[in-house]
C-alpha cells in the first residue's frame, strides 16, 4: 500500500521543522512499512525566488494529487517588496481555496508538562483540550471586492468584503457538531452579529443547523470579542468553538498561547468527503509562522509540524493507533523535560531543534515495543 504525501517546507523555519517529519516518515517506513511516499515543492517566498509566484502550477497539481499536503510556514521581511498577488502567504490561500479546504481543525491541549510555560496561571491551563473549528474558505480572506481604488482626491480606500453563503455556514457547523459528538459534546459559535450582518446570518444558520440535525449536542453562541476574552479567562469552558474565517485566525493564535507556546500548535485543513471514494482533500500544517528572527538557527521547535504530521495519520490514513503513539511520543519526551528555547524554564534540559525531533522519534519506537 503506497501513501502519497506532498510537502511544502516553505520559508523561514519551515523546512527545519519539516526535516524532524522526515525523520519520522523514514522511521514508519522502514519499522512499519507504512508505504509513504514523499514528493516535495516550493511554496511561498522560496516559490517566488524559483518561479516568481508563491506556488507553480506543477507544484499546485501535486499537492491536488496526492492523499495528504504536509505545509510548514510561509513569509518573511525578504519578501517584503514582492507584488500582492505573489507575496508567500499568496500560496497558502491558493492552496485552501483550489482544494476546496473549507474545514480547519485546530486543538489547542495543554500537554500536562508545559502547564507552567503558558503565560496564564497553571489552574487555568492545566489539563485544557479545546478544538478550534475555523472556516477556512471563505469571509473576508476571500470576498470581493477586495481592492485599493484611488478615490482621485488625495484619498485611496481599501475594501475587503465580509461574505458567507448558507452553505458554506452549514458544512462548516456540520463538521463541529460531528466534531463535538467524538469529545465532550459542546460547541461554541462565535460571530459579530451585533454588528455585522455576515454575523447575524452566521448565528440563524449554525442554530438551524443545531435544530435540524445535532440537536443531541449542546450549543451556545458568543460575540468574538467576548469569546476571546472568555478563552483568557477560562478556557477550560469550552470544547468545540466552531467560527469564521478571520475570527477564527486570532482566536486560534490566543488558543495557542494557552498551551505554552505558538510552536505547539497543530493543524489540519480538510475538505469535503469524494463522493465516489470518500476520502478528503488534507492538508496539515503547524499554526505558528515562519519565524524569520530564528530561522537557520536550529533552535525551532518542531513540535507544532511534528503534531501536524499525527494529525494527518489520524484524519488522512486512519492511522489512529499511530497517531496516538506519536502524541503520547511528544508528551513523553516533555515529560523528560527536553524543551526547546520557546518552552525553556528553570530545570528543564535545553535541546534544538534537531534533538527535539530525534528524541520524539526515539520515543515513538520504543512506544511501539
Ligand atoms: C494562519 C496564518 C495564515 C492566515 C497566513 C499565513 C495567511 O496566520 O494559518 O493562521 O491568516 O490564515
Ligand atoms: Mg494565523
Amino acid at each position: 500500500m503506497t501513501r502519497t504525501l506532498f510537502l511544502l517546507p516553505g520559508d523561514g523555519i519551515g523546512p527545519e521543522a519539516m526535516a524532524e517529519v522526515e525523520k519520522l516518515i523514514s522511521v514508519m517506513n522502514a519499522d512499519e512499512n507504512a508505504g509513504f511516499e514523499t514528493a516535495t515543492g516550493l511554496v511561498g517566498g522560496s516559490a517566488y525566488d524559483e518561479h516568481g509566484q508563491a506556488i507553480s502550477e506543477d507544484d499546485m497539481a501535486r499537492a491536488m494529487a496526492a492523499d495528504a499536503v504536509l505545509f510548514g510556514a510561509v513569509g518573511g521581511p525578504k519578501w517584503d517588496g514582492v507584488p500582492y498577488e505573489a507575496r508567500p502567504e499568496a500560496g497558502l490561500l491558493r492552496l485552501r481555496k483550489d482544494m476546496e479546504l473549507f474545514a480547519n481543525l485546530r486543538p489547542a491541549i495543554c500537554y500536562p508538562a508545559l502547564a507552567d510555560s503558558s503565560s496564564l496561571k497553571r489552574d487555568v491551563v492545566e489539563g485544557l483540550d479545546i478544538l478550534i473549528v475555523r472556516e477556512l474558505t471563505g469571509g473576508v480572506y476571500f470576498g470581493e471586492p477586495k481592492d485599493i481604488i484611488d478615490l482621485g482626491n488625495g484619498q485611496k480606500r481599501g475594501i475587503d468584503t465580509q461574505v458567507y453563503d448558507t452553505f458554506e455556514i452549514e458544512r462548516i457547523s456540520g463538521v463541529a457538531f460531528e466534531l463535538a459528538r467524538t469529545r465532550s459534546n459542546k460547541v461554541c459559535s462565535m460571530e459579530k452579529r451585533n454588528v455585522m450582518k455576515s454575523g447575524v446570518l452566521w448565528n440563524e444558520v449554525v442554530t438551524a443547523t443545531h435544530k435540524a440535525r445535532y440537536s443531541d449536542v449542546e450549543l451556545t453562541h458568543m460575540l468574538a470579542d467576548a469569546g476571546g476574552m472568555q478563552l483568557v479567562r477560562w478556557p477550560k469552558q469550552f470544547d468545540v468553538i466552531v467560527t469564521d474565517n478571520l475570527f477564527g485566525d486570532m482566536l486560534s493564535d490566543v488558543a495557542a498561547m494557552l498551551t505554552g507556546s505558538l510552536g505547539m500548535l497543530p493543524s489540519a485543513s480538510l475538505g469535503a468527503p469524494n463522493p465516489r471514494s470518500g476520502k478528503r482533500k488534507a492538508l496539515y500544517e503547524p499554526v505558528h509562522g515562519s519565524a524569520p528572527d530564528i530561522a537557520g538557527r536550529g533552535i525551532a521547535n518542531p513540535i507544532a509540524m511534528i503534531a501536524s504530521f499525527a494529525m494527518c495519520l489520524r484524519y488522512s490514513f486512519e492511522m489512529v493507533a499511530e497517531a496516538d503513539r506519536l502524541e503520547k511520543a511528544i508528551a513523553g519526551v516533555l515529560d523528560d523535560g527536553l524543551r526547546t528555547a520557546d518552552l525553556m524554564s528553570p530545570g528543564m534540559t535545553e535541546v534544538g531543534t534537531a534533538a527535539m525531533g530525534d528524541a520524539v522519534v526515539a520515543k515513538y519506537r520504543a512506544l511501539a515495543a
